[in-house]
């Protein structure tokens, strides 16, 4: 790989910009000052130290987001800002998208990567990767709809899989419901087409995990981190390169 591509990847800023690092020799490959952008590195095994600081290259990365509504699951949108606006300048670097999307009014759990094989595997139907979603319900859930969930709703379109509802809280008063909605499936609008078809609106939808990741309850919306090392190791049941 080019030196200042490299560089680049790691966030050193623009090729302009890392230019000028270059030329103030402040980078060392393998110990030595290099003035020229195009040296060639093995970015695998060279050692590189910038302004004393060494850069260990990293061919995939993962971004725990936690999704406000009104943005989309896109990388990029005319009308719209994207959850891609929302990352920083390495997420843009590294080519990195979401795996798989959550409404504009949905918000939770959303990871984003460059891992093309990891979100392969994460969004195939045959691996039945579970998502739990809470929800805000206009209207009373009641144990037929638990029964309706198990048994698989029938949709205009298709018949989804036995999913799990959890009735969490009821306000008769108010006619409202929270309730815990467990799918391994992944279609549009899924959530809020299986409560309408028991007579009931979702007003609010939250993502709080999928498969072995959780929604960070100390990522404020809109915020989002790393995976950490043993959320990777978690994603190992998925038996593709990390
Ligand atoms: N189901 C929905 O209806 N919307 C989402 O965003 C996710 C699941």
């Amino acid at each position: 790989m080019r030196l200042d591509k490299f560089l680049v990847e790691n966030g050193l800023g623009s090729r302009t910009e890392v230019k000028q690092l270059l030329k103030k020799g402040l980078v060392l490959v393998n110990g030595r000052a290099e003035k020229s952008p195009k040296t060639q590195i093995d970015e695998a095994a060279d050692d590189i130290i910038v302004s004393g600081q060494k850069l260990s290259y990293e061919k995939f990365v993962y971004y725990l987001l936690n999704k406000p509504q009104g943005v989309i699951s896109a990388t990029e949108d005319n009308h719209h800002k994207t959850v891609l606006d929302l990352l920083d300048a390495t997420a843009h670097q590294k080519a990195v998208f979401p795996v798989g999307r959550l409404d504009i009014d949905t918000h939770g759990l959303l990871l984003l990567t460059n891992n093309g094989k990891l979100a392969h595997a994460m969004l195939s139907p045959k691996k039945h990767v579970e998502k739990i979603y809470r929800a805000h319900v206009a209207g009373l859930m009641n144990h037929e709809d638990i029964e309706r969930f198990a048994a698989g709703i029938e949709l205009k379109d298709f018949v989804c899989q036995p999913a799990q509802l959890k009735i969490l809280e009821i306000d008769e008063e108010k006619e409202t419901s929270l309730v815990e909605i467990i799918i391994a499936e992944g279609k549009f609008h899924q959530v809020k087409r299986m409560v309408a078809a028991c007579g009931k609106e979702v007003t609010d939808l939250e993502r709080i995990s999928m498969g072995p990741l959780c929604l960070d309850t100390t990522l404020a919306l809109g915020e989002w981190r790393r995976l950490t090392e043993e959320e990777l190791g978690a994603l190992e049941i998925f038996e593709v390169e990390l």
